[in-house]
């Protein structure tokens, strides 16, 4: 701890107390409890199967397979088989790895295939249509995940979503209306009508029926990855890229694989964190928080208190830069995992941090300034009652990817490819930007922030937690951690607790509405903080393993979605 920094911070704590309470709360709802498994997710007819299979005598990685294609049929948005993402896993036995599924760029992709002539990037598209789709990697992974650990045999696993698609299920309120808000890309970027697209548009409690999507399924129930990467389904993909302008083909297809990764863990205190490496960004970045975290009292500065934050956007600023300089897929860039992750090296990397000033970003290193525009993804938890536990982000990237649906296959392609940086130092759709670390190549994977995250306490396991959020997946998954292991909240307090988000690029502090209030934030604005107010940030889905060993299920209820978390 450093001391001196430690005083400087109390006093400025004492200066601006008075005027920096932040509003409220809404009593949290209640969390789940169950001695021999949970599941967390963000739809509820993805929490039931992944219940129904742990009852029917599954473990976590099953439970977790039919979670997955459930998603795919019941949550669009991002619960996808046209996408990818990331797993993180710790076995009963103690054993902790990760898994890749992450979409890759095809074989006709390079770096400038986003520019015009002059260099500039060509706006939207690596954003929305065919063009911005890599090579899908969730049956892969799904297929992975099953061979190493699963345990009932596959089609139980996929037979309920099947089921689902074939028979309809009711929209919620939530799906209704993101399917809304996109009938004119829908439109735009299909070369015929798709069912998601309504006259009158979308009603809660509409029956959605996609026969397509069954029959998709059922070619996946049947062959395996090679009934989605090979056969029917890749021919449908493949017409559907060479009539919309995209450049997948079945050499893509059929080269796809899933990759078996150790984790990046750091430990804290009494605690281990195990979060994902590259291809994504977000283990290294919030094991150099947590790193970072550890040089100050946080304790002392209090929870959502105008220093705490400043504390924290000085912290994230300084990981954001190293993310755009030094992260992307490590099987082709040269990550230096052993500097990033060095204590030495991040304390040094902080010690200019000032409590009487915001450190402008470009006193980091350079860039230019974007906003953040979306944030859909998933991400569910899911412990059995043996101890294995699955911690799962997945994504098609925006709201329903691409925007694309495959014709004929009743599935949505993501648009994952506009996560690498199209042109060095012009940003994403986060306002992320990279250069040579995360330029396209083929074959390459596009660096992402989702971080699937399990903790260990005394060497057992202790929480499984994720959320959704694009760039803002990082730093709520390392506020919740800093609520619940340095600020005393319990765990739905710590998920329910507003949050805040700074990323390097752009040079603001976001925060979510309520996080502060007038005085708070102008004692953030005097530090020289720009800030800017958004109504949400992430939706967590969260494990705790009690003391006697049962589990406290705790879904994100105070933010629009339909998180459930269950037991039994
Ligand atoms: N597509 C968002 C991410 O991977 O971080």
């Amino acid at each position: 701890m450093n001391l001196i920094r430690t005083s400087v911070f109390v006093l400025f704590a004492l200066l601006l107390a008075a005027c920096a309470s932040p509003e409220p709360q809404e009593p949290p709802r209640s969390p789940a409890f169950g001695a021999n498994g949970m599941v967390v997710s963000a739809n509820p007819e993805a929490t039931a199967v992944g219940l129904q299979i742990l009852q029917e005598g599954g473990n976590a990685f099953d439970a977790a397979i039919a979670v997955k294609y459930m998603l795919s049929v019941t949550y669009p948005i991002a619960g996808n088989i046209g996408g990818g993402g990331f797993m993180v896993y710790r076995t009963a036995a103690g054993e902790v790895g990760s898994l890749d599924f992450r979409e890759t760029a095809p074989a006709a992709a390079h770096r400038d295939m986003y520019l015009d002539e002059e260099g500039n990037l060509i706006d939207g598209l690596s954003r929305i249509g065919h063009l911005s789709a890599g090579v899908p990697g969730t049956v892969a992974g799904m297929e992975e995940a099953w061979e190493r650990f699963g345990s009932l045999p596959f089609a139980q696993l996929i037979e309920p979503a099947i089921q689902v698609a074939e028979n309809g299920h009711r929209v919620t309120a939530f799906n209704a209306e993101q399917s809304n808000r996109f009938q004119d890309e829908f439109a735009e970027v299909n070369r015929a009508p798709i069912l998601f697209m309504k006259e009158g548009g979308w009603q809660e409690g509409d029956l959605l029926v996609q026969p397509e999507l069954a029959e998709t399924l059922r070619r996946i129930r049947d062959g395996g990855a090679a009934g989605f990467y090979t056969g029917e389904t890749a021919d449908l993909i493949v017409a559907e890229m060479q009539a919309g302008g995209g450049i997948i083909t079945h050499e893509d297809l059929a080269a796809y694989r899933a990759v078996w990764r150790p984790t990046v863990s750091v430990d804290f205190g009494d605690y281990r964190i195990h979060s994902m490496p590259p291809s994504s960004s977000g283990g290294i970045a919030i094991a150099q928080l947590m790193l970072g975290s550890a040089d100050f009292d946080f304790a002392s500065l209090g929870h959502l208190t105008p220093e705490t934050i400043h504390l924290m956007a000085e912290l994230m600023r300084r990981v954001y830069a190293d993310r755009a300089t030094h992260l992307g897929d490590s099987d082709f860039f040269d990550v230096p995992f052993e500097m990033l992750l060095d204590p030495a090296y991040i304390s040094a990397r902080n010690a200019d941090i000032s409590m009487s000033a915001a450190t402008p970003s470009s006193l980091i290193k350079e860039g230019e300034v974007e906003r953040i525009e979306s944030f859909e993804t998933t991400h569910f938890s899911i412990v059995d009652g043996a101890g294995n536990a699955v911690s799962l982000t997945t994504t098609v990237n925006s709201f329903f990817g691409s925007k694309v649906m495959v014709q004929g296959a009743g599935f949505f392609l993501n648009n994952e490819m506009d996560d690498f940086a199209a042109a060095p130092g012009v940003p994403n759709q986060f306002g992320l930007v990279g250069g040579e670390a995360n330029a396209i190549e083929p074959g390459k994977r596009m660096l992402s922030s989702m971080s699937p995250t399990i903790v260990e306490r005394g060497g057992e396991l202790f929480l499984v937690l994720g959320t959704p959020g694009g760039s803002t997946i990082i730093t709520n998954v390392y506020q919740v951690l800093m609520n619940l292991l340095v600020h005393g909240l319990d765990l739905q307090q710590a998920v329910d607790a507003k949050k805040m988000h700074a990323q390097w690029l752009p040079d603001v502090i976001t925060l979510e509405e309520g996080a502060l209030d007038e005085a708070g934030q102008a004692a953030l604005e005097a530090l020289g903080h720009e800030l800017r107010i958004i109504p949400q940030i992430g939706r967590m889905q969260a494990i705790q393993r009690l003391g006697d060993g049962s589990f406290k299920g705790v879904a994100d209820y105070t933010r629009t979605g339909d998180s459930v978390a269950r037991g039994f």
